[in-house]
């Protein structure tokens, strides 16, 4: 074996050996996470951190706690925005919401939710169709930090624009500014967006269901998956969709390929907008 490829063979060893230590220790399990997404990862945490080995951050990561936040920090993409691909709340609101307006109560999970973002962006929606009133939002993220900067509502008054921009290219009808109060630095968003949304952490990966629901967006978060990841995945959504319940995914995001693909009809190919049939 040539020099180079047994460090890559170390280097693999090293990282199935660190996923494995941290899933016994704090059991957050990231050994089904897409290997070359979770390697960049964990070497762009060890360049800041400037750790030059992984076993070397693996004893730090299992000898102190603090540590771990990080690693969780450094693995889980927190990337989102409000209104993030203006067309695919364009769609749900002519494809969907026309199919939730009937119902007494509307059951939605927003899976991976991030810093609220896409939450916020539902309740808006909700709120300019008359039906927010009659929704429940259960929103969850493996992540406690981006999960208590949700709660707050509270964004960057320099982010405003781009989500100004792309509430109007979703074709809402009322004036962004109006469900949220500004600072010099914050946008606060008002409680009255607030009030139905429940926030918890909850580990897709190894924790269960907890409702039944009408609708479950769970975008841009299976694509850090590997294939049998994204499989457990699928049966847990599906297991907690109600019959004729919807399925939103990332638009890079597929159910091709799954054992599920048969089970859904699609609403919009493009938009990645599905709907359980059996
Ligand atoms: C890229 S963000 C997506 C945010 C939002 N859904 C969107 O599309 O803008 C992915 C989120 O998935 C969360 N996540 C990653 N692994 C998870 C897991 N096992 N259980 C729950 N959430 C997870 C991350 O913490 C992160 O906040």
């Amino acid at each position: 074996m040539d020099k180079e490829h047994a460090c890559d063979t170390v280097e693999k060893i090293e990282i199935q050996l660190f996923l494995e230590g941290v899933f016994r220790l704090y059991g957050y399990d990231f050994r089904d996470y897409a290997s070359a997404s979770m390697r960049r990862r964990i070497l762009q945490l060890m360049e800041i951190e400037k750790v030059s080995t992984v076993s070397e951050l693996q004893s730090m990561v299992l000898h102190h706690e603090k540590w771990m936040e990080r690693l969780l920090m450094a693995v889980s993409v927190n990337v989102t925005a409000m209104f993030r691909d203006p067309p695919f709340y364009t769609s749900f609101r002519e494809k969907v919401l026309p199919l939730l307006a009937s119902l007494p109560l509307i059951r939605i999970w927003h899976v991976g939710c991030s810093t609220g973002e896409e939450v916020y962006s539902m309740a808006i929606l909700l709120k300019e169709a008359g039906l927010y009133d009659k929704a429940k939002i259960y929103a969850t993220d493996i992540n406690e930090v981006v999960l208590n900067k949700a709660k707050n509502g509270i964004y960057p008054l320099s982010l405003m624009k781009e989500y100004t921009d792309n509430y109007i290219m979703a074709k809402c009808g009322g004036v962004f500014s109006q469900y949220y109060t500004a600072d010099d630095k914050n946008a606060v968003f008002n409680e009255g967006m607030r009030k139905k949304i429940i926030w918890a952490q909850h580990n897709l990966v190894t924790d269960s269901s907890f409702n039944e629901f009408d609708v479950i967006l769970c975008r841009n978060v299976m694509i850090y998956f590997n294939k049998s990841l994204q499989n457990k995945v699928h049966e847990l959504l599906y297991g907690s969709l109600k019959a004729n319940g919807i399925l939103g995914l990332g638009t890079a995001e597929t159910l091709r390929f799954t054992v599920f693909e048969n089970r859904y009809k699609e609403l919009d190919r493009k938009m990645k907008l599905f709907q359980k049939v059996m």
